[in-house]
């Protein structure tokens, strides 16, 4: 069975093409938005709606199919930007033409593409991406949030961050390869409960930007906010006795944290996994594989937007 998956949750336009757990082809175009600035929502959703014909049309010929041939589509109804969300949806329903579009939840397609490209059957998930940062695993067919972000997201951090110091946008890998080599100056660490913060060390870090050295700086950041994830995950495995961690979303490209967890997790007897690359940023491909598993499980969720859907509303039959 050939499913295709449309990711537009944020910056990303994405088509993926999965026949069964094989990805036939995966392409993708990011908005980028102007020097100095954050998303700017309707640009984002302009940029998708330029771009979606071209990369349907690459998806299709780089797999070696028409649209025709294609038995389920699904596209991520969330969350994310309600513009980029409804003109992701509108897409995969015009080209679907009648045939079955299957809404898939952005977060729990990052959980199922990371399970299926690094070979782990039932992690405790850290999904650390721009927007999202949450630490999650299977119980009782949900995926339930342990802990997550009470402010923005950890990739967002970074490339505030990094904005703000000049480095290139997105930052986060700029800040990994300035902090080589750095030395530990203190920044505010925020765990309140299993949840986590990021804007005040922030806030603080660029408050010290004229005293500290770039490369200081950017080592601190990372060293602090990968241990506020390292405690919040290894405190989620601690309680859910799983065996394997799987990071996942854009930071998860990050060596050190996957340093940091490899460390923690083998203090607990688990082991650590991470998708490659290609995998772990946002791409049609997920929603396409995710999507199928709901569609062969009898999947009921709603058909609509749904900006602010919420991982453990899911109901997982697979
Ligand atoms: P989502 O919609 O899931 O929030 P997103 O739009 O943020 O996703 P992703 O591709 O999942 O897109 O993640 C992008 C983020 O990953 C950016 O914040 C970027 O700085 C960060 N990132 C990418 N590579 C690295 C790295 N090596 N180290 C740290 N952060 C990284
Ligand atoms: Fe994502």
């Amino acid at each position: 069975m050939i499913s295709l998956g449309v990711e537009c949750t944020a910056h990303t336009f994405g088509v993926g093409l999965v026949e069964d757990g094989r990805v036939l082809s995966n392409e993708r175009d990011v908005y980028k938005p102007a020097l100095g600035s954050g998303i700017i929502p309707m640009e984002a959703a302009k940029h998708h709606d330029q771009v979606s014909g071209t990369i349907l049309e690459n998806a299709l010929s780089k797999a070696g199919i028409g649209l025709g041939d294609v038995d389920v589509f699904s596209v991520s109804c969330g969350p994310g930007l309600p513009p980029c969300l409804l003109s992701g949806v509108r897409f995969a329903v015009r080209v679907a033409k009648g045939k079955p579009v299957v809404p898939v939840n952005h977060c729990v397609a990052h959980i199922e593409i990371g399970k299926l490209d690094s070979g782990c059957k039932d992690p405790l998930t850290l999904y650390v991406s721009g927007g999202n940062t949450q630490v999650m695993g299977l119980e009782k067919k949900r995926y339930r949030v342990f802990g997550e972000t009470l402010d923005i997201g950890v990739g967002n951090a970074l490339d505030k961050f990094g904005r703000e110091v000049g480095l290139d946008n997105p930052a986060g890998p700029e800040v990994e390869k300035t902090a080589i080599g750095g030395r530990y100056v203190e920044l505010p660490y925020t765990v309140k409960g299993m949840d986590l913060a990021f804007s005040g060390i922030l806030t603080a870090a660029l408050r010290r930007r004229e005293k500290v050295a770039l490369k200081d700086l950017c080592f601190s950041f990372q060293e602090t906010v990968f241990s506020m994830l390292c405690e919040v995950t290894e405190r989620a495995l601690a309680h859910t006795g799983k065996l394997e961690v799987m990071v996942v979303g854009g930071v998860a490209q990050n060596r050190r944290l996957f340093g940091m967890l490899t460390d923690m997790s083998k203090a607990h007897g688990a082991k650590a996994y991470a998708p490659r690359p290609e995998w772990c940023g946002d791409n049609g491909a997920m929603i396409a594989y995710a999507g199928l598993l709901a569609f062969r499980h009898g999947s009921r969720e709603r058909m609509e937007v749904q900006p602010r859907w919420r991982t453990d509303s899911v109901a997982i039959n697979w």
